[in-house]
């Protein structure tokens, strides 16, 4: 059986931290799909879904890992998404206390709603303090976000 794990996230936009959590997942399962979902915590955000989606695209095919899908949830629970496409887990890049703060109540309450299991990944020394509200803050500013995002959301971002 193919064992599918989803990497799902807001990715507004995608950063070369979650590129590496893309990467990482898809060396231990057999195939990964990247789910965008809205955060309602976190606003209307910087990007429609779509293009979102369409940046972790395009980052994807710049660094050939798209073999790794990538959708949109539009809607509804996360865990609803990883039963019909018959996922076995979720992975999530966490880069400190904080993160794992943040995870630990959304992975119990996944577990408890389908059976499905996070697996957390630890980011790579260089990508440890990257974060989408960090570019959109910095490139809001007018600063320089080529270290911490692929080519084609600077590319966007610079739009
Ligand atoms: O990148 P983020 O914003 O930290 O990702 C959080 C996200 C979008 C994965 C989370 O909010 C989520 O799973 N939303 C989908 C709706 C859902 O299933 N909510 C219940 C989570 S316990």
């Amino acid at each position: 059986m193919t064992k599918l794990a989803v990497c799902p996230g807001s990715f507004d936009p995608v950063t070369l931290g979650h590129l590496d959590v893309f990467r990482a997942a898809s060396a231990i399962f057999d195939a990964v799909r990247v789910v965008v979902v809205a955060n309602p915590d976190k606003g209307p955000g910087l990007f429609p879904l779509d293009e979102r989606a369409d940046l972790v695209r395009r980052a994807l095919a710049e660094s050939g890992e798209d073999h790794i899908a990538v959708d949109v949830l539009e809607g509804g629970l996360l865990v609803d998404y990883c039963t019909a496409h018959g996922a076995v887990a979720l992975v999530k890049g966490v880069r400190g206390a904080r993160d794992v703060d943040y995870e630990l109540p959304m992975a119990a309450v996944n577990r408890e709603l389908s059976g499905i299991e996070t697996v957390f990944l630890p980011p790579r020394p260089e990508h440890a303090l990257v974060s989408s509200s960090l570019v959109r803050q910095l490139v809001g500013l007018g600063g320089d976000a080529s270290a911490y995002v692929p080519a084609a959301v600077l590319t966007r971002l610079r739009r």
